[in-house]
C-alpha cells in the first residue's frame, strides 16, 4: 500500500497490492484520470491521458476546447463547460445559472482513512490508521466558490481503491447541487461487456451480462432503497472474462438509498463508468459554509475475472466495513415463525415451536411480524410498537423469559420506519410520514413511509424499539422495511428542501441504527427489506447480516445467493431451511438440499418444526452438528464458483477453502436428474496443489448419523489432482439433489 505523488511528471500513483490506480493533473489544472489495472509502475503513464493528441489540449487550441472537454479522461466529470458525456456534478447557482469546472488547487496524503460523518464507510483496523492511506486532492471553482474534494484511500490487505467526494460551499450565495454523483471512471474498452445484478422481490441479484454498446446502459433506484428490482453494483469485463480470467473493472456503492450505475460510450469508444446518488428527485442547497459529502464508492479492478473480484470484495467488507462483534462469532441457529404461523399466533404456540426447536438444537426463536398493536393482517397498526396482550399474555417479559428459560436466544421483528393508516401514530401524526399535502398519499402494503428527515421522527422510531429492548433480555432484531417510496414530500423540509428528502430519509436511517448498536452493542442486528430489496454495503456497516430473500426455495436460492456472493460474504447471506411444497414457489426439494443451500448463509429455520415428520426432524438434528462443525470456514473462509447453474442450466457448484488452504467444504446441487450420463468431473478451486486432502462424502440420512465416507488410502488426493485432474462425482437420482464434500489436508489433521 503506498500513496506518492510524481511532481515532474504530475502525477499521483496509488498501489494497492498487485493494483495501481494513477491520477494525473493535466495543462490547466484539470484533474485526469491516467490509469487503473495491474501494476506497472512506469512515471511515463501521464501520456495514456492523451492530453498531447493535438488538437485537444485547450491551451495549446482554445478554439477548440469543447473537443478536449469532451474527450478528456476526468476524474471528476462536471456538467456544462464541453464534456458531454453524463457528469458527476451539476450545480446551479443563486442567479440560476448552470456550469461547473473544477481546477486542481492542491493535494495531501494523510495515513489512514477519515470518517465520512453520517455515512457507512470503510474503515482502517488500526486505531492510528497505519493500514491505510488517503489521498485528497482539492480542486476548485472559482466562479462558483466551491471547493471539491476528492478523496481515494487504499488499505494494506486489499486492492480496492475507495472514492468520495467533499464539497464545500466557500462563496457568499447558496449553490444549487443538481446532481452529486461520488466517482467517474473513464477507460479503453471498445469490446465489452456489463455486468449488472437485477431482480424483482424473491428473486433479487440474479446476475445480468450483457454487451456494451454506443450510448448510455444504466441501472439505477429512485425507490428510496437500494432496492430488488436493480442493485449498486456495475462491473465492465473484457469479452473474454469469466470466472478466472480477464479483466474486470467494477464500482459498488457504500449506500442504501437512490444510486444510479451507468456505463457510457462515447464517440471514441472509450467508456466512463459513474456512480452516486441518483439524480432523479434530488436537489441539495449547500448554503454559503457548509459542506456537502458523498457516500463511497468501491472500486475494484482484477486481471484474474471474477473470481479475483470476489475475493477482494469480501475481504474488504469482513475486514474494514462489518462492525459487528458477530463478524467472527458463531450466529446462534435460529428459527423465525413467519412461514410457520404468520400473524395467527400466541405465547403457547410460539413456545411449542421453542420446545421442539431446541429438543434438535437450534438456539433462538425469532418472532416476526403480528406481535403488536393489532396487527392480524398486512393493515394492522405499524407505528403503534406496543405488544398485544391478547397473542402475548403477560406481555414481553413473560415469552422472553419462558424462552430463555429452555435455553434458548430471543430475537424480535421490527419494522420500524413505517406507519399504517390505521394506527394510533398516523391517526396522531399524519404529517410524520412522507406524503405530498392535498394528494391521497399512495398506499404499498397498505402502509405509509415515516418521514426519517424529521428530528421527532427519528427520535420516536428510536425510542419505540429501544424500550422493548430495553424491556426484556433480547439478542436479536431483524429490521424489516417492506415498501418503496412514492409521494416524497416533507412538510417539515418546506419548499427549498424538498430535494433533499430522499438523502435526509437515507441519512436518519442511519442515525438509527447507528444509536441502537451504540446503546445495545450486543445485539445481532439483522437487516431486511421485503426479503432483499436493501441487501447493499451500507447497511452492513451497521449489521452483519442481511436476510436475503423471501424466498427461502433452495432451487431459487442458488441463483439469488450466487449473485449475492459475487460481492459479499457468506457470512452476511441471511438463509433459512423452510417447508415444503415451497410458499413462494410451490416446490419440493429434499429436506438435506434445502440444508446445504442454507448453510451457505448464516443459517436458520423458517417453519413449523412441530408439523415436520420425525424423519425431519432428525434431518434437523444432522444440520445442526454440520452447521457447528463448518460454520468457522464458511464464515471465514474463501468462496469459489466452481460451476453455475444459471450458466450449465444443469448443476450448481461452490466451494469455500480456509485461508491457509487447509480444509475446504464444496456444496454440489444437481438441479434436475438425467438419464444416461456417466459421472461429472468437477475441478475444485483454490486448493494447495502440493497438500494431501483426505476426501469425506458427507451423508445426512434420517434416522442415521451423518455419515462420513471411509477415509481408505484411495480416498486422499492431491490439491494438484483435484484441481487438474477432477473429482469424479456420480450422477444422482432424482431432481434437486445434492452433495457435499469435506477435504481436509491429512498433515493437519481435525
Ligand atoms: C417481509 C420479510 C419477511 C417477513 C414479513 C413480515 O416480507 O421479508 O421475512 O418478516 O415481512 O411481514
Amino acid at each position: 500500500m503506498r500513496i506518492e505523488y510524481l511532481e515532474k511528471e504530475g502525477l499521483f500513483r496509488l498501489i494497492a497490492g498487485e493494483t495501481e490506480y494513477v491520477i494525473g493533473i493535466a495543462d490547466e489544472k484539470y484533474v485526469g484520470h491516467v490509469y487503473f489495472g495491474k501494476q506497472i509502475e512506469d512515471n511515463r503513464c501521464g501520456c495514456l491521458m492523451r492530453t498531447e493528441e493535438a488538437p485537444f489540449v485547450p491551451s495549446k487550441n482554445l478554439r477548440e476546447k469543447c473537443s478536449f472537454a469532451d474527450t478528456f479522461p476526468a476524474e471528476y466529470s462536471t456538467w456544462g463547460m464541453g464534456d458531454y458525456r453524463d457528469s458527476c456534478l451539476n450545480v446551479r447557482s443563486a442567479a440560476g445559472f448552470r456550469g461547473c469546472e473544477l481546477h486542481y488547487q492542491g493535494y495531501r496524503i494523510l495515513a489512514g482513512k477519515p470518517e465520512l460523518p453520517g455515512l457507512p464507510a470503510t474503515f482502517c483496523q488500526d486505531k492510528e490508521g497505519k493500514d491505510g492511506r488517503t489521498l485528497e486532492l482539492e480542486c476548485r471553482d472559482e466562479v462558483l466558490g466551491l471547493k471539491v474534494i476528492l478523496r481515494y484511500s487504499v488499505f494494506a490487505d486489499s486492492e480496492a481503491v475507495i472514492r468520495s467526494a467533499e464539497l464545500v460551499n466557500e462563496g457568499e450565495e447558496p449553490l444549487y447541487l443538481e446532481r452529486v454523483l461520488t466517482a467517474c471512471m473513464d477507460m479503453d474498452m471498445e469490446e465489452g461487456d456489463m455486468l449488472t445484478l437485477a431482480g424483482s422481490w424473491a428473486r433479487e441479484r440474479h446476475m445480468v451480462r450483457r454487451p456494451l454498446a454506443f450510448g448510455k446502459q444504466m441501472v439505477s433506484s429512485f425507490r428510496g432503497e437500494s432496492g430488488h428490482q436493480d442493485h449498486p453494483f456495475l462491473a465492465v469485463m473484457g469479452r473474454d472474462a469469466g470466472q478466472d480470467r480477464g479483466e474486470v473493472y467494477a464500482m459498488h456503492f457504500v449506500y442504501s438509498g437512490n444510486f444510479m450505475a451507468e456505463a457510457e460510450m462515447s464517440q471514441f469508444g472509450s467508456v466512463r463508468l459513474l456512480m452516486g446518488i441518483h439524480p432523479e428527485g434530488f436537489e441539495w442547497v449547500l448554503e454559503p459554509g457548509k459542506t456537502f459529502i458523498t457516500p463511497e464508492v468501491v472500486c475494484v479492478y482484477s486481471h484474474e475475472g471474477l473470481g479475483k473480484m470476489t475475493h477482494i470484495f469480501h475481504d474488504l467488507y469482513r475486514n474494514h466495513l462489518i462492525r459487528s462483534p458477530y463478524l467472527h462469532a458463531k450466529r446462534p441457529i435460529l428459527i423465525n415463525n413467519w412461514e410457520a404461523t404468520y400473524f395467527d399466533f400466541n405465547t403457547e404456540k410460539l413456545l411449542e415451536i421453542a420446545r421442539e426447536a431446541k429438543k434438535r438444537g437450534v438456539e433462538m426463536l425469532v418472532m416476526d411480524d403480528g406481535w403488536f398493536g393489532d396487527r392480524n393482517v398486512d393493515e394492522g397498526h405499524l407505528g403503534d410498537w406496543e405488544v398485544n396482550e391478547k397473542k402475548l399474555p403477560g406481555g414481553l417479559p413473560h415469552l422472553v423469559e419462558q424462552v430463555r428459560a429452555l435455553g434458548m436466544e430471543f430475537g424480535i421483528w421490527f419494522e420500524p420506519e413505517m406507519v399504517s393508516p390505521k394506527s394510533k401514530l398516523y391517526q396522531a401524526h399524519p404529517e410524520w410520514a412522507i406524503r405530498i399535502p392535498e394528494r391521497e398519499p399512495v398506499q404499498s402494503r397498505a402502509q405509509y413511509v415515516l418521514d426519517l428527515s424529521r428530528p421527532e421522527v427519528v427520535e420516536y422510531v428510536y425510542e419505540s424499539v429501544a424500550r422493548i429492548l430495553r424491556s426484556a433480555p433480547i439478542s436479536y432484531v431483524k429490521w424489516d422495511m417492506n415498501r418503496q417510496m412514492t409521494d416524497v414530500g416533507s412538510v417539515w423540509l418546506g419548499q427549498k428542501h424538498q430535494g433533499e428528502l430522499f438523502h435526509r430519509y437515507v441519512l436518519g436511517l442511519y442515525e438509527l441504527q447507528e444509536r441502537l448498536i451504540k446503546e445495545f452493542p450486543k445485539l445481532l442486528l439483522e437487516n431486511c427489506a421485503s426479503g432483499g430489496a436493501r441487501f447493499d454495503p451500507g447497511m452492513l456497516y451497521y449489521s452483519p447480516q442481511i436476510w436475503c430473500s423471501d424466498d427461502t426455495d433452495a432451487i431459487e436460492r442458488l441463483e439469488i445467493q450466487e449473485g449475492t456472493s459475487l460481492l459479499y460474504p457468506l457470512s452476511t447471506m441471511g438463509a433459512h431451511v423452510s417447508a415444503c411444497p415451497n410458499h413462494i414457489v410451490g416446490r419440493v426439494t429434499p429436506f438435506k438440499t434445502r440444508g446445504y443451500v442454507a448453510m451457505a448463509g448464516t443459517f436458520g429455520y423458517e417453519l413449523d418444526i412441530t408439523k415436520l415428520l420425525e424423519e425431519e426432524k432428525h434431518l434437523i438434528e444432522e444440520q445442526v452438528k454440520m452447521y457447528h462443525r463448518f460454520q468457522p470456514l464458511v464464515r471465514e473462509g474463501d468462496y469459489y464458483r466452481v460451476a453455475s447453474w444459471r450458466e450449465n442450466h444443469r448443476y450448481d457448484c461452490w466451494q469455500v477453502v480456509a485461508k491457509d488452504k487447509s480444509e475446504a467444504l464444496i456444496t454440489y446441487v444437481q438441479v434436475l436428474a438425467e438419464p444416461n450420463w456417466h459421472s461429472r468431473k468437477i475441478r475444485l478451486k483454490g486448493l494447495d496443489p502440493e497438500a494431501e486432502y483426505r476426501l469425506e462424502e458427507i451423508e445426512m440420512e434420517a434416522n442415521h448419523q451423518t455419515k462420513v465416507g471411509k477415509t481408505t488410502a484411495d480416498q486422499i488426493y492431491k490439491g494438484a489432482f483435484l484441481m487438474y485432474g477432477g473429482l469424479l462425482l456420480p450422477r444422482l437420482t432424482g431432481d434437486f439433489m445434492s452433495k457435499m464434500i469435506y477435504l481436509s489436508d491429512v498433515r493437519i489433521c481435525r
